[in-house]
């Protein structure tokens, strides 16, 4: 499959990546020209050089890079003429229909070519795949692209109606996989293709939960065994940089700091305070002593508690002030020290030094089918394969 070299050759595919959101396949032809909002680039410029480049545009305003096709990296790329199986649920379903070097296996329908890719490495040249598209021009196309990437040795493409008319091979398949409407209407075909001599796998991907039953029910009244039904979700993580965490001796002892620093605040405002209330008693008194100044409604204060409303109101607040104000410099103070929420609690952090966290996103990608497998167990008088013990995976749980 594709290019070994380690370096670009006219008529190699590649992936060109251009961001995370955009990635395409290109088949390098030199006097074409590639133009995209990343910048415009020459063919003929990709020619020679390695695999795995960073290529500027030819304004020098945008960059790609050429990577060699991978069958992940295809599944990423493709071009979409159907619905796709991505990778999550094609790792579940090569592992659990236990395909593997030299397996033999059929897929329909081959769509646009996902899962085929895959499969096809995974088998390599000592396996076989048949695939199966009664849609003509997408068989046409997806038999074009297997040309291309140089996989017509392990894959048989036929255009065909798998329902109606069943498969191309009898009892020689080790794994069947059906991406159909109607997976039911090929479960028996499928178990003429399955070999008898040893135990063998199929599954079936279907997006809603009638034609899993419906499927279950086929596979039941056909003898298949261990029906199981899987969902694939993908939880994905967000990577982030934080600043790190203090220890808990240096956040113990700032705590100290801050708070003898908070309790020699405090006493020097109860000193300002009293200072000012004396001042203001004897002013007081001067007023009383004054002949001319007969309110009977002034008071003889004589602690800041005595204060009139106004004036206590006044001292509090330039009190509060003061304590908030500590708390400012406690803030600016502590200038290398921020705050991050950890598991709802609040810890002082260092902005200095950063370090990586993982996140899992609280939303679960979204469900794109229901994989149900089922296995087909030899009769009693067939002689078990030799290998067949040694291979068999252990029942599903599910
Ligand atoms: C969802 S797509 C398969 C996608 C494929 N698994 C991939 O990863 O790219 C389903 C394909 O099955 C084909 N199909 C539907 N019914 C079929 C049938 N009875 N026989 C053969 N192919 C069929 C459709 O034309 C379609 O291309």
């Amino acid at each position: 499959m594709w290019s070994s070299s380690p370096k670009i050759a006219a008529g190699d595919t590649v992936v060109v990546w251009m961001t995370r959101d955009s990635i395409q396949p290109l088949v390098v032809a030199p006097g074409k020209d590639l133009n995209s909002k990343y910048g415009n680039y020459r063919h003929a410029d990709f020619v020679g050089v390695p695999y795995g480049s960073k290529i500027a545009s030819r304004t020098g305003q945008g960059f790609l890079y050429l990577l060699r096709p991978t069958p992940e990296l295809w599944t990423l790329a493709l071009p979409h003429r159907t619905q796709i199986l991505y990778i999550a649920d094609i790792a579940f379903i090569t592992s659990r229909l236990n395909i593997k070097p030299g397996a033999r296996v059929i897929e329909a329908g081959t769509g646009s070519g996902s899962f085929t890719h895959s499969v096809a490495r995974s088998i390599g040249d000592s396996g076989h795949l048949w695939s199966y598209e009664f849609h003509e021009a997408r068989a046409n196309k997806a038999r074009e692209e297997f040309l291309r990437h140089g996989m017509t040795d392990t894959v048989t493409l036929t255009h065909r109606n798998v329902c109606r008319d069943g498969f191309t091979v009898d009892n020689i398949v080790d794994a069947v996989f059906l991406d159909l409407p109607a997976p039911w209407d090929a479960i028996d075909h499928a178990k003429k293709t399955l070999r008898k001599d040893r135990i063998t796998r199929i599954c079936c991907f279907s997006p809603c939960m009638e034609q899993v039953l419906r499927t279950v029910s086929a596979l039941n009244d056909a003898g298949f065994t261990e029906i199981t039904m899987y969902e694939t979700l993908l939880r994905p993580h967000e990577v982030s940089q934080i600043p790190q965490l203090q220890s808990i001796g240096h956040v113990s002892q700032k705590l100290k700091e801050a708070e003898k620093r908070r309790e020699e605040k405090r006493l020097r405002q109860i000193a300002n305070n009293k200072a000012r209330l004396n001042t203001t008693t004897t002013l007081t008194k001067r007023k009383r002593d004054d002949p001319l100044d007969n309110n009977d409604n002034d008071n003889d204060y004589s602690t800041e508690h005595d204060l009139p409303p106004s004036e206590a109101k006044r001292v509090k607040s330039s009190e509060t002030e003061a304590v908030d104000k500590d708390e400012m410099m406690i803030k600016v103070d502590d200038d290398d020290t921020t705050t991050h929420n950890r598991g709802g609690s609040t810890l002082p952090v260092s902005k200095q030094s950063r370090i990586s966290v993982s996140n899992a996103l609280p939303d679960v990608r979204g469900h794109t089918s229901y994989l149900t497998f089922a296995v087909l167990v030899p009769l009693l008088s067939t002689p078990p394969h030799e290998d067949e013990m040694a291979e068999q995976q252990p029942s599903g749980s599910g």
